[in-house]
């Protein structure tokens, strides 16, 4: 224990509920960063070419247990990514075996490897009418794609013209609006009465609005999608974030991709933060003064939602006085991979 320490707080394990682990050679390098302190990750489909098959699932789960650094509990919670041709009975009978935990929709053209998702919402009437009689969550990609649309009203929009007739139709289907940035989002979660809406946010969506990215000069490894928004948006974010509320959870949506390809003429969206997530948030919610709200967000709610056990295993994160050094970029072979600095003083780490 360092001599400056201030201040402990020990929870239970965390869990991340919204997690892109990729594949190969980076999949083995990001993920002991998450393994280490997260007991479980929602495991994001969006591979080249997509987790659309209950056994695709079945070897990418494989291959991603194989690459678990010995003495790390943690658990991949599998998802499908939903195409036009996803089949119900499929998606059932890997839910039932236990191992697919939820379905995600990213409607196609939305953010990163979204080319096979949906383009016509009706016609996956047969997988969600399943999904709602079986009680399997669909994980939304909040954004609506239509060139016209702009896209810092992406999200509101689709809330109204998607998703809000979308559960309408199908009154007893679980949502987790994945990433919500907007107060639209916050309002929407808030306001529902059906026990079968929940939402996650990210780390970089409560520490930054759209000045942090776009003032003083690009920072390209803010960019990410949906994109940060104006401030407004990131208080309520994170009145949610600290409220207690059990609808709003921690998913991080730590999203690596080499540096050469974010610092790029055009930049890839996504924010890796698996390595210090838990630091960044312990700061935010010291910050905020809701320290003894951090517990709820990062280790009870989402289980809740998924109805798991939280999880009986302690992690303890620790003040330090002076604050801690931003981590290096990871290698991966000969590339880097840069991790989320939110470019101010963090004092707090997981205890090793
Ligand atoms: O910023 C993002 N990156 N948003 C997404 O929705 C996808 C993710 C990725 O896969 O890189
Ligand atoms: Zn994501």
């Amino acid at each position: 224990m360092s001599a400056d320490l201030t201040q402990t707080l020990t929870i239970p394990r965390p869990d991340d509920w919204h997690l892109h682990l990729r594949d190969g050679e980076m999949m083995r390098a990001v993920l002991p960063h998450t393994a280490r302190n997260f007991g479980r990750a929602i495991v994001m489909p969006n591979l080249v070419p997509p987790v659309r098959t209950a056994a695709d699932a079945q070897a990418y789960a494989d291959r991603i247990r194989e690459a678990i650094p010995s003495g790390c509990d943690f658990t991949p919670l599998m998802t499908l990514y939903l195409t036009e041709t996803t089949d119900p009975d499929d998606l059932e009978a890997g839910f039932d075996a236990g191992l697919i935990t939820a379905v995600k929709l990213y409607p196609a053209g939305a953010t990163t490897n979204s080319d096979a998702g949906v383009r016509d919402l009706t016609r996956v009437d047969a997988v969600i009418e399943r999904m709602a009689a079986r009680g399997i969550p669909l994980l939304t990609h909040g954004e609506v794609t239509h060139a016209e649309v702009d896209i810092f009203d992406r999200e509101a929009r689709f809330i109204d013209d998607v998703l809000d007739p979308l559960r309408q139709r199908f009154p007893t289907l679980r949502v987790v609006m994945e990433h919500v940035t907007t107060e639209q989002a916050v309002a929407y979660v808030s306001g529902d009465q059906s026990g079968r809406l929940g939402a996650t946010i990210t780390v970089q969506h409560l520490m930054l609005n759209r000045n942090h990215m776009l003032v003083e000069g690009l920072r390209p490894h803010y960019y990410c999608l949906p994109v940060l928004k104006r401030a407004r948006h990131q208080d309520a974010l994170l009145r949610a974030a600290t409220s207690s509320d059990q609808r709003f959870f921690l998913g991080t949506d730590s999203a690596p991709h080499p540096t050469h390809l974010k610092e790029n003429a055009c930049g890839c969206a996504g924010v890796f933060s698996a390595p210090n997530a838990l630091a960044c948030l312990a700061q935010t919610f010291e910050d905020a003064d809701a320290l003894d709200r951090l517990e709820g967000f990062v280790s009870r709610f989402g289980a809740g939602f998924y109805g798991l056990p939280v999880s009986e295993a302690r992690l303890t994160l620790e003040r330090c006085e002076a604050p801690l050094r931003p981590p290096d970029p990871i290698q991966v072979g000969d590339r880097s991979v840069t991790v989320f600095d939110p470019l101010r003083p963090i004092h707090w780490r997981v205890r090793p």
